[in-house]
């Protein structure tokens, strides 16, 4: 069983209709569907937003499911100047923006006293997602940044903050936190994040035909993914 998630309907939509044989079933008054994509059995549905929410539905659907991997999916916004709304950014790593415990010596990111910062993501599934050809969109591996905020920074200091000194690419609001529990529980996984915006409040003319097109990107991708595991 691979987990397949994502942390709005909108992002999970075209997963959930390309699923076949599917089951309804609710966890925390969320629906999933159990079900068979590229010939794997996946569990797919929306977690919610943030890191507290994602984090315990994940681990709920692990101690559940005792999957074999997780893959979590959605849209973000870029930090990395070079790329652009409808690229791809394939976590190589990832990392919690605003946990922030420096005045105590640790550093931003770091989880204190365990030694844990920078969340690695299992090679075989970063493989699998960079060997989809996409049409005219980028598509990179790098480091997402998640935190509980919706980063809309017009200073350029915060973004330079993001950029280079966290090194990151792309910035959203569950990743680091679904990347933990995947880590704690020793699950391989791997985040695809569509990028929406620059970071910057200036999303997409039409964000709904966006989140469509983009639901139908991450549903291709995570197709690719599932065909490239072994059975
Ligand atoms: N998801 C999509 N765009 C985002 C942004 N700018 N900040 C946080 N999460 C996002």
């Amino acid at each position: 069983m691979v987990l397949v998630l994502c942390a709005m309907k909108e992002e999970v939509s075209e997963i959930s209709v390309n699923i076949k044989d599917k089951e309804l079933i609710s966890h925390f008054k969320l629906g999933f569907y159990e079900g068979t994509l590229a010939g794997k059995r996946i569990l797919v549905g929306r977690v919610g937003v943030g890191k507290v929410m994602s984090a315990m539905v994940v681990q709920r659907l692990m101690d559940i499911y005792k999957p074999e991997a997780v893959i979590f999916a959605g849209i973000a916004g870029a930090v990395n100047t070079d790329l652009e709304i409808g690229d791809i950014v394939v976590s190589k790593d990832c990392m919690q923006h605003d946990l922030d415990t420096t005045s105590l010596g640790f550093k931003i990111g770091e989880i204190p006293y365990t030694g844990m910062r920078i969340l690695e993501a299992d090679q075989k599934l970063v493989d699998a997602a960079m060997s989809y050809e996409c049409s005219e969109e980028k598509i990179i591996t790098g480091r997402v940044l998640t935190g509980d905020q919706f980063i809309n920074e017009k200073s350029e200091q915060k973004r330079k903050f993001f950029s280079e000194e966290l090194e990151g690419d792309a910035v959203e609001m569950e990743g680091a936190a679904v990347g933990f529990v995947a880590e704690m529980n020793n699950v391989p996984f791997v985040l695809v994040r569509v990028i929406s915006d620059q970071a910057d409040g200036n999303a997409p003319e039409n964000f709904r035909d966006f989140l469509h097109t983009s639901s139908v990107k991450i549903s291709d991708i995570v197709k690719h993914i599932l065909e490239k595991l072994d059975n």
